[in-house]
């Protein structure tokens, strides 16, 4: 009678002890199948503007001396529509669409300013009242914070919040954006495989439990 007794209070502990060895002896990785994590780029993440806007008066590096447009423009007339590139700027090519005349936004007569309509000027720092002139729901949009970015804080007046300008992402001589690859989703065993996942939808985790792998999961 004792003896049972001391057998059924040694019962649970053993019992314990028995599975702990099994846990500890057990092997610790499960062979579920996971393809490589695709690598990023660290620079597709960076959130810094994508260009710096000129300021006013413009100044630019012309072979390692700081000069503002007048400082060579004062100097001589020319009026290309085009410019050739031989004698300057042959950096820039144009490619604004049916908008390729240089003198439709630089101010002709003052190389420091810009070309709005109906003989206006404005200064550099102000460039997006010069896209405003031809992007003009654009540019509504971007006042009301849904085209372009807002940046530190929604909250409108708030010291923190800056917006950026048009010249700022777009490079006003060539503004399309070439295409951008997206980046890879996330690797999980429910979602799939990171990459193609609309053309074959294959969950990782169908896959090892060895469900039919030519079954197509559609989405509505
Ligand atoms: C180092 C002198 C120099 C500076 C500084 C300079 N330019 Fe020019 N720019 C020229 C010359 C020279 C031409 C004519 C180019 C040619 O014929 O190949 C020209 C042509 C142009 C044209 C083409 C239309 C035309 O007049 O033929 C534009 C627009 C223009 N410049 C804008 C600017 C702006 C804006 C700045 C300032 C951000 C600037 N330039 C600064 C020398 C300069
Ligand atoms: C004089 C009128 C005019 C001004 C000023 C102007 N644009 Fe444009 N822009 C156009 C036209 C016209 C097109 C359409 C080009 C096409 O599709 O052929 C265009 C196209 C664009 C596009 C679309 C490009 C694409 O192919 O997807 C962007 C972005 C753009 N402009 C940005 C700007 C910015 C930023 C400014 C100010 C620095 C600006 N534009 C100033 C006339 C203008
Ligand atoms: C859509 C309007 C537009 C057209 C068309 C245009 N520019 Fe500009 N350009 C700008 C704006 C806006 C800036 C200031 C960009 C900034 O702040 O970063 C600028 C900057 C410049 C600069 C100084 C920056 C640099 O890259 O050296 C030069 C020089 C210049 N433009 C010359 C030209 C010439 C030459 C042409 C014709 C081949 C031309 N631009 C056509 C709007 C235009
Ligand atoms: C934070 C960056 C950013 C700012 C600021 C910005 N844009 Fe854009 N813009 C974009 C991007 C990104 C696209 C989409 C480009 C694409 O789809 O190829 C775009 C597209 C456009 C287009 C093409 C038509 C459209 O609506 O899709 C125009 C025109 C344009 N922007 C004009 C402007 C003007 C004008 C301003 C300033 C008032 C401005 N953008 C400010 C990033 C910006």
């Amino acid at each position: 009678m004792r003896h049972a007794q001391t057998f059924t209070e040694w019962l649970p502990a053993l019992v314990f002890t028995v599975c702990a060895v099994a846990l500890f002896l057990a092997p610790t990785h499960s062979n579920v199948p996971t393809t490589p994590t695709p690598e990023v780029n660290p620079e597709d993440l960076q959130t810094t503007a994508a260009r710096e806007p000129l300021g006013n008066p413009p100044i630019t590096k012309i072979n390692g001396f700081d000069r503002d447009c007048q400082d060579c423009h004062s100097l001589f007339k020319s009026k290309q529509a085009h410019n050739d590139g031989k004698l300057q700027h042959d950096h820039i090519k144009l490619q604004h669409g049916l908008n390729s005349d240089c003198l439709n936004c630089h101010l002709e007569k003052d190389r420091n300013k810009l070309r709005l309509h109906s003989n206006k000027s404005v200064t550099f720092d102000k460039s997006e009242m010069l896209c405003a002139q031809c992007h003009g729901t654009t540019f509504r949009d971007w006042k009301n914070g849904s085209h372009g970015r807002v940046q530190g804080s929604w909250i409108e007046h708030s010291e923190e919040r800056t917006r950026l300008t048009c010249v700022a992402c777009h490079d006003p001589h060539k503004p399309a954006f070439p295409g951008i690859a997206p980046l890879p989703g996330p690797q999980t065993l429910r979602m799939g495989k990171p990459n193609g996942y609309h053309a074959h939808y294959k969950s990782s985790l169908m896959e090892w439990l060895n469900q039919d792998e030519n079954e197509e999961h559609t989405h509505e």
